[in-house]
């Protein structure tokens, strides 16, 4: 069961009053009913997966933050800590106030820029997510993999929305979306139909 903290919600709304006009638009794009379903799904199956020991627990593409707040409020094991990592320096600020009262402590949650594929782990991943396997292209995916360590819990989504510019690895189905993603004897497989486009989840241990 998800359940959301209506104070951590405030912080959702503060996040995005502290955006000018044009930059709010952008960030709403975060709030469409598909993602945050994608999200909700993502943190329903980890919870039946994952096991009581506190997570180190590292987010790639994780955009503005919506998925970090989902996981600190529904989680039912203990996380550790959030790192939320994402290229666009835009998407830091607005992740950091997303989840502000965590930021605040001790850096529970703490967005960063960088590229997924040159990532250095502050700490041994317990939990390893990709949202944006669709953003990057096959060389910078097998490096960003390549860089997790063994026995990693490893969480992946993609889709078949071929028609957004900015998809340039999008899944004709859950069998090709295995495939590219290097996935082993899933714990979970499964696709979600959000209407607009089909959303590919596979967890696994790498
Ligand atoms: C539109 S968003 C998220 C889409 C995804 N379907 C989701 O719901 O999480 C894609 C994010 O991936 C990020 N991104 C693209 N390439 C990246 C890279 N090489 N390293 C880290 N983040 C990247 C973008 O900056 C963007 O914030």
């Amino acid at each position: 069961m998800i359940t959301l903290d209506p104070t951590q919600i405030t912080y959702w709304f503060n996040a995005l009053r502290d955006l000018p006009e044009n930059e709010r638009t952008r960030a709403l794009d975060a709030f469409w009913a598909g993602q945050i379903d994608s999200k909700v799904w993502l943190v329903q199956e980890l919870n039946k997966l994952q096991t009581t020991k506190p997570a180190d627990v590292y987010i790639f593409g994780g955009w503005i933050g919506v998925l970090a707040s989902i996981m600190l409020q529904s989680s039912t094991y203990h996380i550790n800590k959030i790192r939320s990592i994402d290229i666009d320096p835009w998407c830091e600020p607005i992740a950091d106030m997303m989840c502000k009262p965590h930021e605040m402590n001790g850096w529970r949650f703490k967005a960063r820029t960088c590229d997924m594929s040159l990532y250095q782990y502050e700490s041994t991943p317990n939990i390893v997510i990709n949202t944006s396997t669709e953003h990057v292209t096959q060389e910078l995916y097998d490096d960003w993999y390549n860089n997790i360590p063994d026995s990693t819990l490893v969480v992946a989504q993609g889709n078949d929305f071929f028609s957004c510019n900015e998809h340039i690895r999008c899944s004709d189905d859950l069998l090709e979306f295995k495939k590219q993603n290097h996935v082993t004897n899933p714990l979970f497989e499964g696709m979600l139909d959000t209407h607009m486009y089909r959303r590919f989840m596979c967890i696994w241990i790498k």
